[in-house]
């Protein structure tokens, strides 16, 4: 990701709104963005790589063939410069292929390349746009993060009155630099996120556990090195991969959790405790597979620390966001985890509905604070990923004073 002055991509593709990118690459430009631009060979046919070239001052790329010869894969030096990508404008067929993850020209293969955040604003026939397939391409690309500038309703190149025409400029100028200024926000800020649930050995195969997967946790994570954080990722055992530009420790039990969390609190600025952490363990592990038939009784439970309410307890001045998972008076539990482990910040969730929370890609969360509650709708993990860092952002900003 680039340094110094932030560097947008515009991607235009193959409508008529492409002459509509002209502007906003003046308008960019006067925010004081440095802008880059990609282009399909579609979108050559309605405005030319001459015209992008001279407003930037910038080559245009276009064919991932033709182009002279750069010192690094010219898609990839394109998506590690950028500070955030903008398909503008972004037709049906562009979105069903970032969609499916589709790379086959320059402009699909570059936003499959960056870890930039991914602005798409959709210009098309009605009858395109209100299709069950672009539907669903749009919630597909919305659940991995994308921020979509929806499209206005107006007369549209081919005749017809409805939605589709490409949103106003100014508008879509606007939501590229509230992505721009958020990639930067945590530049400076070291956040420790743990996720995923603890395992807590029996024997040497059996263990008590939860059904957390590590997907919230996996997305700050992700979300905060994004936005420019140094992140340590603590995670219980998760079928995840390592998230980019992350420290990653992957960890079995909630003791284990606690002795990496500890190694790490005093260069700390931010504590998110998103994983489920198992409050007991078996007081004695078993050396070999118990057998069937010299199975205990009961097995014996012995307390694990809890590691939120150790860390409130030093009283550091870390920022400390716990979580809550409940499953009745979700508010009222949350706002007592809040005083009784003295962190700033309780993320709840209902986790007795089985299509949130735990394992799912979605939930709806209170974020609880000493000043009130804040209630959200069903989203995806990443928006909430991204909800929690600007809240995390804006408490930070607020003890700077
Ligand atoms: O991983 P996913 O599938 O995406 O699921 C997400 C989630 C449901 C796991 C997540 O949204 C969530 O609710 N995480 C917190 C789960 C939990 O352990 O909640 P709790 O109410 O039992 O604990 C409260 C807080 O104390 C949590 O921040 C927890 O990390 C922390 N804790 C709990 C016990 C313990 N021994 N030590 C702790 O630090």
């Amino acid at each position: 990701m680039a340094r110094g002055k932030p560097t947008i991509l515009v991607g235009i593709t193959g409508g008529i709104g492409a002459y509509k990118s002209c502007e906003l690459v003046r308008l960019l430009q006067k925010r004081g963005f440095r802008v880059k631009v990609v282009m399909t060979e579609a979108a050559t046919r309605f405005v030319t790589p001459l015209t992008f070239r001279t407003l930037t001052g910038e080559p245009v790329a276009v064919s991932l063939w033709a182009d002279e010869p750069e010192s690094k894969v010219h898609h990839i030096s394109l998506a590690e410069e950028a500070d955030v990508m903008a398909i503008v404008p972004c037709t049906a067929n562009v979105m069903a292929k970032l969609a499916q993850g589709r790379a086959d020209d320059m402009l699909t293969t570059t936003a499959l390349a960056t870890e930039a955040p991914l602005v798409i604003a959709p210009a098309m026939n009605t009858h395109m746009w209100r299709k069950e397939t672009t539907r669903r391409n749009v919630e597909v690309l919305r659940a991995r993060g994308a921020v979509f500038v929806e499209p206005g309703t107006g007369e549209l190149a081919c005749g017809d009155v409805g939605e589709g025409r490409l949103a106003d400029v100014r508008i879509i100028a606007n939501a590229i630099e509230t992505e721009a200024l958020r990639s930067r926000d945590l530049v400076g800020v070291h956040v420790l996120v743990t996720a995923g649930g603890t395992q807590e050995p029996i024997d040497p195969v059996r263990f008590i556990g939860n059904h957390s997967s590590g997907k919230t946790g996996f997305a700050i994570a992700e979300e905060a090195a994004r936005r420019g954080a140094r992140v340590s990722l603590i995670t219980g055992p998760v079928s995840l991969p390592d998230p980019f530009n992350c420290e990653v420790v992957r960890v079995q039990t909630a003791l284990q959790m606690r002795a990496a969390v500890l190694a790490r609190f005093d260069t700390t600025d931010v504590v998110v405790m998103s994983a489920a952490v198992a409050d007991f363990r078996p007081a004695a592990m078993s050396a070999d597979k118990i057998k069937k038939g010299d199975a205990p009784e009961a097995i014996e439970l012995e307390r694990n620390p809890d590691i939120l309410a150790e860390l409130g307890e030093r009283g550091s001045g870390v920022l400390l966001v716990g979580f809550a998972a409940e499953t009745n008076e979700v508010v009222t539990n949350a706002q007592a985890k809040l005083e009784a482990k003295r962190v700033d910040l309780i993320v709840a969730n209902d986790v007795s509905d089985p299509s949130m929370g735990f394992g799912t890609e979605h939930n709806k969360v209170y974020y609880v604070t000493a000043d009130g509650v804040d209630e959200t709708p069903v989203l995806g993990k990443r928006t909430i990923a991204r909800d929690l860092l600007d809240r995390v952002a804006a408490l930070l900003q607020s003890r700077k004073g």
